[in-house]
């Protein structure tokens, strides 16, 4: 990829620089931010660092909008972060406004790049951001999935003792209290999570898994987790800047699957150069459905408070 650009140079964006630089995932990287100097700042260590490490992607920052010109990924993280206690949806009044002028800024400057958002609340605002590009759905989506999924892998390793390696996990559904983490689909090299952990651990690992970004909010109080959703970040980046077709879970735009439209929540997709290759509609069982059809129910009625803020639609 030539160039990537990251809008919000906060914890996350910069987390997120750091890999996809290091990794020379595109040859130029922007870090915009309102606060100008900081964004120029960090682009400068993420720049020297990602040098040290054999990478010669070049780092640029500031908070001209401007900088978003050519780009051909943009990710979004601006935003303020929930505070302990707070819902993520609690920070949609705050963080709706800057995603609007930053859409606003895309469509100006860079209104054919793919755009991934990332501030939350991220499956509300990865449909306003569709809703306010002028791009099919292949373009625009969200990251969640990804990290929810490194979450429960964590807490699966735990649970059974095994490699982390050696797990494959999915998580489904908006990203709040009510994702669906789809147990069926985990496994510990192919072997079912049903062989090794008793319904009381899984269910151990299900409620600690949808509480993820809480219990580190709750533990860090003055700002939400950044590492591993740079981690998540940089690897939807990889699939893009590759052509992998990777499948990951990915904030999509409904368009009938799962049985629901007008809505944006975690599916697996299949990611590429194009950015969404293909939405997978996997076969759900009574109770999956039961459980992604309260997430979509949810995330349905966030969009809808989204739409009354906005005065009735895009
Ligand atoms: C998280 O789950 C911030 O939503 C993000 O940590």
């Amino acid at each position: 990829m030539n160039k990537l650009s990251i809008v919000g140079a906060g914890m996350v964006g910069e987390a997120a620089a750091q890999i996809i630089a290091r990794e020379e995932l595109c040859r130029e990287l922007t870090l915009i931010d309102v606060q100008g100097e900081l964004a120029k700042g960090k682009a400068l260590d993420v720049w020297q660092a990602a040098v040290e490490s054999g990478s010669d992607t070049r780092v640029h920052g500031g908070a001209d909008a401007q900088l978003l010109h050519d780009s051909e990924l943009v990710v979004i993280t601006a935003g303020v972060p929930r505070k302990p206690g707070q819902s993520r949806q609690d920070v949609l009044s705050i963080n709706l406004p800057i995603i609007d002028g930053i859409m606003r800024d895309i469509n100006q400057h860079a209104p054919t790049a793919t755009v991934l958002v990332v501030s939350n609340p991220v499956d509300v605002l990865t449909y306003r951001a569709w809703s306010l590009s002028k791009l099919g759905r292949n373009k625009v989506f969200g990251q969640a999935g990804v990290l929810d999924t490194a979450r429960m892998k964590c807490f699966i390793a735990e649970e059974t003792g095994f490699s982390a390696r050696d797990i494959t996990a999915l998580v489904l559904g908006g990203h709040g209290d009510s994702m669906v983490p789809l147990m069926r689909y985990c496994a510990v090299s192919s072997v079912p999570l049903s062989h090794f952990l008793s319904n009381e651990q899984i269910e151990r690992i299900v409620q600690r898994t949808r509480q993820g970004g809480g219990e580190i909010l709750g533990l860090k109080k003055m700002g939400s987790a950044c590492d591993a959703p740079g981690v998540a970040i940089a690897q939807m980046v990889d699939a893009i800047a590759h052509w992998r077709n990777s499948i990951l879970p990915t904030v999509a735009i409904l368009e009938g699957e799962y049985g629901r439209t007008g809505i944006a929540m975690g599916v697996p997709c299949v990611l590429a150069g194009e950015g969404i290759e293909r939405v997978i509609e996997l076969s759900l069982d009574a109770q999956e459905q039961a459980m992604f059809d309260q997430s979509a129910d949810q995330v349905a009625r966030d969009i809808a408070e989204m739409n009354a803020l906005v005065g009735g639609g895009a």
